[in-house]
């Protein structure tokens, strides 16, 4: 005889109906990339869509297999991918990334009612190009990128202060403070991407672009709800 189930804390909170938009194969890009840029493009116009930018990553460690996901802020797009940048080394993406290069991108953008999600092997970009992003942080990043062991544990705040007033000191009268070795570009080249339009019932539009390696052709398909 099974146990009997807890009550739940929360339960169904509401929901709504999505029902702005459709999304069909013949109105898509042939191109992901340029599916995306179009659908990228809506979302930051739409003054309702705070944040675009904003990005689930996730990843997953080997051998043991667990998965951990964050919110990363998505910078740059290109032929190869989708980057995010952060810190390589004391982090659990780092932990993750180092173990297994696969990673996923999941977008969700509630005013347009439209999910994107990214999946493929990642890569590190360039030095040149993570030193051409870092270049644009307000200096007191700059700063904590250098300062702050992500995802380490500290004693307390003060310990983190602490950390920043050394690094402030090291940098005084530095005008252009270089990008941590330990800190720059993850790319994701995508093998899959799948363009999501929220419909009436739950009976959405899924259309996904599939391919087996870089270099191969994609392959558009819908896929049930
Ligand atoms: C809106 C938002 C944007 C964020 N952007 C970044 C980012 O671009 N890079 C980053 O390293 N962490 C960013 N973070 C913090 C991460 O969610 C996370 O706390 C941090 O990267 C450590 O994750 P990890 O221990 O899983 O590696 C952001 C958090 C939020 C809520």
């Amino acid at each position: 005889m099974s146990a009997p189930e807890e009550e739940p804390i929360i339960f169904a909170p509401e929901t709504f109906q999505y029902n702005k938009y459709s999304l069909d194969i013949g109105d898509v890009e042939k191109d992901p990339i340029e599916q995306f840029t179009k659908w990228f493009k809506e979302a930051t116009d739409d003054p309702d869509e705070t944040l675009a930018e904003a990005v689930t990553f996730a990843t997953a460690e080997l051998p043991s297999g667990r998965v951990s996901s964050r919110i990363l802020l998505f910078k740059e797009l290109d032929v190869r991918g989708f980057t995010v940048y952060s810190n390589w080394e004391t982090s659990k993406k780092a932990r993750d990334i180092q173990s297994n290069p696969h990673a996923a991108l999941t977008f969700f953008w509630k005013n347009s009612q439209r999910q994107v999600r990214i999946e493929g092997p990642t890569e590190f970009v360039s030095r040149q190009l993570s030193e051409r992003y870092f270049k644009l942080r307000a200096r007191g990043s700059k700063i904590g990128a250098w300062a702050s062991p992500q995802s380490q544990q500290i004693e307390d705040r003060t310990e983190l202060d602490r950390r920043v007033s050394e690094k402030e000191a090291e940098f005084e009268g530095v005008d252009d403070i270089s990008c941590p070795p330990h800190w720059g570009g993850l790319r994701v080249v995508p093998l899959e991407i799948e363009f999501w339009q929220g419909r009436n019932c739950r009976l959405h539009d899924r259309i996904v672009y599939k391919r087996n390696g870089e270099h191969d052709p994609w392959k558009i398909v819908r896929v049930a709800p």
